[in-house]
């Protein structure tokens, strides 16, 4: 198995100067379409799961499935990453599963709803990487919160990522890798005009802490064929708009590692579901059309291996354990 933390595979993403996708899944044609995309392209691969996937998949699935698709791609780096994570409990509860990396998103309260000041988010995100360090797991977290730089979240509230905090941030809480707020969101309607994001942070943040894994959420491109394709087949979508490759290749040549992708997912396969469905209306075995799911996703995921640079590097290095990193956290104390 090449189960590792995801320092290491970010850590040699640093490296080789490309970026590696956080593929967010939920169930098993997911888990198998990132992988077959893994092993096609030979990339090393985090996927990853947010709290509302793993109680969906009722967490003992979603564990089950990941360390198979572990033990069937022994020579693919693959990282099990907790996504948004929002306290300690959540992340015990993600490193007793058997993840190897976890992210504390501080940057809002317990709800997801209220922004932390700095001070908080540091101070839980400092705990969280106090105990996951003992066990050699990653810690992501995030300074800013996501949202598009015109959408304004208020004069007294906190937003794009304030490049003077970084280091501070960093040095406090110890943590491996820091998601950047630079003007994406989540989901399929990120920009109402023209895509606009903040590089200048990246450039910044990336001088002031030379070699250090940053990691961009909100990475989605909702490519135009798949909102076509949803709207033929009776789907509503409406204006939605993504992060253009173009500007994810900028970000990850300006210095990001981590590429967190979920929304493009979830739209190829609804794309493929729903054609199916328009085009073979007497079909109702679900294998119809979840392995045209599978398929197009594994295509999808395929592409964008490419696109971030990871391709051909699943080879460069040799696994390493949590029990590594367990000894590598103790002399960094
Ligand atoms: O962070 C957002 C991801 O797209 C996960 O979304 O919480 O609906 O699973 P979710
Ligand atoms: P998208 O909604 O752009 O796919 O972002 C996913 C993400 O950031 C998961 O943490
Ligand atoms: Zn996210």
């Amino acid at each position: 198995m090449a189960l590792v933390p995801m320092k290491q595979i970010l850590d040699e993403a640093v490296k080789g100067g490309y970026g590696v996708g956080a593929y967010n899944v939920n169930n098993m044609e997911q888990i198998q379409a990132i992988m077959a995309a893994a092993q096609e392209t030979q990339s090393p691969v985090i996927i990853q799961a947010s709290r509302g996937a793993l109680k969906y998949s009722n967490f003992i699935y979603l564990k089950h499935l990941m360390l198979a698709a572990a033990e069937e791609n022994p020579g693919i780096p693959l990282s099990m990453h907790l996504d948004h994570g929002n306290s300690l409990d959540t992340v015990k509860k993600a490193i007793d599963l058997g993840f190897t990396s976890v992210m504390i998103d501080g940057s809002l309260d317990e709800s997801g709803k209220v922004p932390n000041n700095f001070e908080q988010n540091l101070e839980i995100t400092r705990k969280c990487a106090e105990y996951a360090h003992q066990t050699g797991v990653t810690v992501e977290a995030e300074l800013g919160t996501l949202g598009g730089i015109e959408d304004g979240h208020g004069a007294d509230q906190i937003h794009l990522t304030d490049p003077k905090q970084v280091a501070e941030f960093v040095k406090a809480t110890r943590v491996d890798a820091l998601a950047l707020a630079i003007g994406t969101s989540h989901g399929a309607y990120k920009f109402k005009a023209e895509p606009k994001l903040a590089f200048e942070i990246i450039e910044e943040v990336r001088k002031l802490l030379p070699g250090f894994p940053l990691v961009m959420h909100g990475s989605s491109s909702v490519p135009q064929y798949l909102v076509d394709l949803i709207n033929k087949y009776g789907g509503k979508m409406p204006n939605a708009k993504g992060v253009p490759m173009e500007s994810i290749q900028k970000a990850i040549k300006l210095g990001v590692q981590k590429i967190n992708v979920d929304t493009d997912g979830r739209m190829a396969v609804t794309a493929a579901i729903r054609r199916v469905f328009a085009e073979t209306p007497e079909k109702f075995d679900p294998r119809d059309y979840l392995a045209p799911a599978r398929e197009d996703l594994r295509k999808l995921i395929a592409s964008k291996m490419k696109d971030f640079g990871t391709a051909g590097h699943a080879k460069d290095y040799a696994p390493r354990t949590l029990k590594d990193y367990v000894e590598y956290y103790k002399k960094m104390k």
